[in-house]
């Protein structure tokens, strides 16, 4: 009980910031000190961040440099606002690790998993304009998570079983914003793939314009922290100062023209918000795939903040459904078209839960089929000459909440019922179970086609 009411008041404080603070929202935030003697608690929301984080890249790297012929090889991490690698987490009263340990571990994870005998080469950049912050990483947290020679910067092998994974750590002392051409200039370098995460406390710290330059690069993705409950305070308030600064930072002069303030805590005023956030990062901030993960908080029905996942490639979108379609709980999203997955944090269910659970129900599963059935036969009959299995999923993807485990059943049930057909090199796919590739062509049967003529 004294741990609900201990929460409640951070909770509240944290309100209390939304409404005093205009811009700098900094106050009330986690701090680090140099040698660790001091550490923040830890919440639910960031430890819901930190479960998507980690599982998300465990994934992305068995995907792109486990599978296939020859994966990718090359790899740069940037933690743009890293802090100092430790928390503390009150329920269990033990220490919890921060998203720069989170991502290294991540990537030594996927690559054992992903037993390949070529080299997999890692750099980390992490950023903080805190000296301290940086500090207390090096000097404590990488220490203590067994990550201690790490610290000086030079490449190091981390032996698998099979091939070597190279990791090397920089530690950048400054503002994200600052430092941003230097980051994507490195990269430009050093070449490969490469993920940003952006975890900034406010919506100040990351321009339309840095979102826009990493997006440039060839395979880049960005996974980034977007504080909706600050913002929704003054998209009503046309003529604000934040407004203004909002409007030039984020490049979002033409975006959440919105009057009714009393409507956002409905779900009316949310789908706004969303769909209107997800306009704006694939407009201006130049991202080909946008999707979302909502947090929301205990005892509450409207987002706190989005983790936004940016990406160009379809395969980044199609691993990041992979990894959570089940832990989705907030189904009534797609009711009413909104895009992505949503996370009531552990605290919504229960207090003191030791680890995050999710509401997880068969019912997901027949929705998201349900869903799949309207998105994707109407887009098959309405192809008469039939449609490559990529334009396909690239038209609904973000739309549904289906991975592409289910795109295949969904396909190879038409093909049983002998509604469709498909294609590769020119003839018709045989099998009882076909594994679809890119480039196949999913095409009405004749007997279908006639039939809707
Ligand atoms: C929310 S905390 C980061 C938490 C961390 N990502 C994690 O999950 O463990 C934000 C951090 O960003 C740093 N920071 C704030 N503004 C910054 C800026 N403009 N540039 C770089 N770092 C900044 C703060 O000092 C703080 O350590």
């Amino acid at each position: 009980m004294a741990r609900a009411i201990a929460f409640q008041s951070t909770y509240f404080r944290l309100v209390l910031n939304i409404t005093v603070e205009t811009i700098n929202v900094s106050k009330s935030q986690a701090t680090w000190s140099a040698d660790g003697s001091h550490i923040p608690d830890i919440n639910p929301h960031t430890k819901a961040k930190h479960q998507i984080l980690e599982t998300y890249l465990e994934n992305l790297i068995c995907t792109l440099y486990g599978k296939g012929r020859h994966g990718q090889t090359t790899f740069t991490f940037v933690d743009g606002f890293c802090g100092g690698g430790m928390y503390y987490d009150q329920d269990n009263k033990t220490e919890w690790q921060g998203s720069p340990l989170r991502i290294i571990e991540a990537i030594r994870a996927g690559y054992k998993k992903s037993k390949r005998q070529y080299d997999l080469n890692v750099k980390f950049i992490f950023i903080d304009n805190k000296r301290e912050h940086l500090a207390c990483l090096k000097n404590y947290s990488m220490p203590k998570a067994g990550l201690g020679e790490l610290v000086n910067g030079q490449p190091h092998e981390f032996k698998g079983e099979v091939g070597k994974l190279v990791e090397e750590c920089e530690f950048i002392c400054g503002e994200f914003e600052n430092l941003v051409n230097e980051v994507i200039f490195k990269i430009d370098i050093r070449k490969g793939h490469s993920f940003f995460f952006l975890d900034p406390f406010g919506w100040t710290d990351v321009s339309m314009q840095s979102i826009r330059k990493i997006n440039n690069l060839k395979r880049s993705e960005i996974l980034y922290t977007y504080m909706i409950n600050y913002i929704k305070r003054f998209v009503c308030d046309r003529d604000g100062k934040d407004k203004d600064t909002f409007n030039r930072i984020l490049d979002a002069e033409e975006y959440y023209q919105f009057d009714n303030f009393n409507t956002f805590n409905r779900i009316g005023g949310q789908c706004y918000l969303r769909n209107e956030s997800m306009r704006l990062f694939r407009d201006k901030g130049k991202a080909k795939y946008v999707f979302t993960f909502s947090m929301i908080p205990r005892g509450d029905v409207s987002v706190l903040y989005y983790l936004m996942h940016l990406s160009q490639k379809l395969t980044a979108l199609e691993v990041i459904k992979e990894s959570f379609w089940q832990e989705n709980n907030l189904d009534y999203q797609y009711y009413f078209e909104l895009y992505g997955h949503g996370f009531r944090t552990a605290d919504f269910y229960e207090e003191n839960q030791k680890e995050l659970k999710f509401d997880i129900t068969k019912n997901s599963e027949y929705f998201c089929l349900e869903k799949l059935d309207s998105h994707l036969g109407n887009i098959i009959r309405n192809n008469q000459d039939g449609i490559i299995f990529h334009e396909l999923c690239h038209q609904t993807m973000e739309r549904n909440p289906a991975s592409k485990e289910h795109y295949t059943s969904y396909i190879n049930l038409l093909r049983n019922e002998k509604e469709i057909e498909i294609w590769r090199n020119g003839e018709i796919v045989k099998g009882r179970k076909v594994d679809l590739y890119k480039s196949d062509i999913i095409k009405l049967t004749k007997y279908k086609q006639l039939l809707i003529f």
